[in-house]
């Protein structure tokens, strides 16, 4: 992405926001490799979450030309989003983009699925950021990514890609190190569900489509 940005703007002022040392770091060893690259980057590294971000930023003393948050907004509960996506575009003057799980995803049958388990925290979706635009009156264009995941790995205990889906859809790192729980077992048995998943070539596939939001803001628009 900043590559393609350098194409246009010879200097750039990149502030990243990320909660967690383990992807900042790993994110600062790719930017020390890609350095003759990224040539004209500035980065200011922010280790705090978005919310965090726009409490730190209260002031709106940073200001921003474009805003990246890919697959990232999930955990702001639907209860706050006007107030996050309002206090962010607030700072924006020019464009956000923002990818986020569409409807018939996956994620979306697992928590209608098992509404009650812990493990499934709302995952907010493109369709509810693109509701709360609507509300703030802010101006966006939208589409969906189709795309699918191959689940069969899920089913064969010595798969390590199948154990880091099950861990990524239960939100639980080795979720089954400690054998195979009884939620382990209904979830697999859900993932085989008609309407939830759907076989190819003897291979189980759910869809897992990104809406993709472009939000623009001026100082006409801006909120
Ligand atoms: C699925 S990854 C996406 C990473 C990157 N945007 C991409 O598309 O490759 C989600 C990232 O969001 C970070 N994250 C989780 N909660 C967050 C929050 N509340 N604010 C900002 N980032 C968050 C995670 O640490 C993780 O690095």
């Amino acid at each position: 992405m900043l590559m393609q940005l350098l194409k246009k703007f010879r200097l750039i002022e990149c502030t990243v926001v990320e909660p967690s040392a383990e992807e900042i770091t790993s994110y600062k060893k790719l930017v020390e490799e890609q350095k003759r690259a990224l040539n004209g980057v500035t980065f200011h590294w922010q280790q705090e979450s978005i919310q965090e971000f726009c409490k730190t930023n209260i002031d709106g003393l940073k200001r921003f030309h474009f805003v990246s948050a890919l697959h990232s907004l999930y955990y702001i509960e639907n209860k706050d989003l006007d107030f996050y996506l309002k206090t962010i575009l607030g700072w924006t003057e020019g464009k956000m983009l923002i990818m986020q799980g569409a409807v018939n995803s996956i994620f979306s049958g697992l928590e209608k699925g098992f509404p009650t388990s812990n493990p499934f925290r709302s995952r907010n979706l493109g369709s509810k950021i693109e509701d709360t635009l609507k509300t703030l009156g802010i101006n966006f264009e939208t589409s969906v990514i189709p795309a699918e995941c191959d689940l069969t790995f899920c089913f064969d205990s010595d798969s390590r890609d199948g154990k880091l889906l099950l861990d990524f859809f239960l939100h639980v790192v080795r979720c089954g190190d400690n054998g195979p729980s009884q939620l382990l077992k209904m979830i697999k048995e859900y993932l085989t569900t008609e309407g939830i998943s759907y076989t190819r070539n003897e291979r189980l596939y759910a869809p897992v489509p990104t809406q993709v939001i472009i939000a623009s803001t001026s100082k006409k628009n801006s909120v």
